[in-house]
């Protein structure tokens, strides 16, 4: 079937999408709107976008039907150790220092928030990094927080179960340590082992949340290639938020194609896309 998506109603849910998760649309993204909803008018049997902006707003399934949109605009590209220098920056430099001071102070406790976690492939990544620090068991706490608004790539992350294609560019050794070879429909893939998957809370959560509940704060935060999408009004609300959630000498990290204004954060800069409170 072809749908019909008016400038009117274009801006309908342009509006509703701003509201419930920031993601700031400009008009060259309605052909990418039409066709990411077009396939829930279509599983719906729903003909117009009218009419499924009504169903979406004001029926019973409200809420559940408004989670289904997000899922089908977020943007969810990741993969395993992107943006590598991150993760050679938390193995060099920022980890021993961080284990080196809380066994000095004997909190052997790591809290690290993944914040716009995806499919999983960042936080099974910040994991693999902890561990080439700290063994499983070893009398360290250590809790990764991984949150994403999407449930559906969410489900995906719980899972723990990739492509082995997508594992490619990680040191054989390395797998072998954190991954099992299993058979998914006569694909080759590999499962997250236990011991990763432990270290990992994965959880629905809006960054847009007025105030974060979180009771305490993180050593450091990824929230990467994710401000892209949102306005800088929004990206400045996000970033005071990091910064409340983290101590002193907590770090923040984003996405290499995203900068923090230097006139309006009160973060300090460590190196491309890393900063500290
Ligand atoms: C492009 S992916 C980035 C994944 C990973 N951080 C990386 O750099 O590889 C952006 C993710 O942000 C999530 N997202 C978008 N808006 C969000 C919001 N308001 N709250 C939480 N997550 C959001 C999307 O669902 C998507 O999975």
């Amino acid at each position: 079937m072809q749908y019909v998506l008016s400038n009117k109603e274009f801006e309908m849910f342009r509006g509703l999408i701003y509201d419930t998760c920031g993601i700031s649309l400009t008009l060259s993204k309605k052909e990418l709107v039409k066709s990411r909803l077009a396939k829930r008018l279509s599983t719906l049997g729903i003909d117009t976008f009218s009419d499924y902006y009504q169903y979406v707003t004001k029926s019973e399934k409200t809420g559940k039907e408004l989670v289904q949109l997000v899922d089908s605009i977020s943007t969810n590209k990741t993969d395993f150790f992107r943006e590598k220098k991150h993760f050679d920056f938390l193995d060099t430099n920022l980890l021993p220092s961080l284990i080196s001071s809380k066994e000095k102070s004997k909190n052997r406790k790591l809290r690290i928030w993944c914040a716009a976690a995806s499919s999983g492939e960042e936080p099974y990544t910040l994991a693999m990094t902890v561990f080439n620090h700290i063994k499983p068991g070893n009398g360290w706490d250590v809790k990764i927080l991984a949150t994403d608004i999407s449930t559906r790539v969410l489900q995906k992350a719980i899972n723990g179960v990739y492509d082995k294609k997508l594992l490619k560019d990680i040191p054989p050794e390395t797998i072998s340590s954190h991954f099992s070879p299993v058979l998914v429909d006569k694909t080759n893939c590999y499962k997250a082992k236990d011991h990763l998957k432990d270290v990992i809370t994965f959880r629905r959560f809006n960054l847009m949340t007025e105030k974060f509940p979180f009771k305490y704060p993180f050593d450091f935060i990824f929230c990467r290639n994710v401000m892209i999408y949102f306005d800088p009004d929004t990206q400045q609300r996000l970033v005071s938020k990091f910064y409340d959630c983290l101590p002193k000498d907590g770090h923040l990290f984003i996405g290499h194609s995203e900068t923090l204004s230097r006139s309006n954060s009160k973060f300090k800069y460590v190196l491309p896309a890393a900063y500290r409170k």
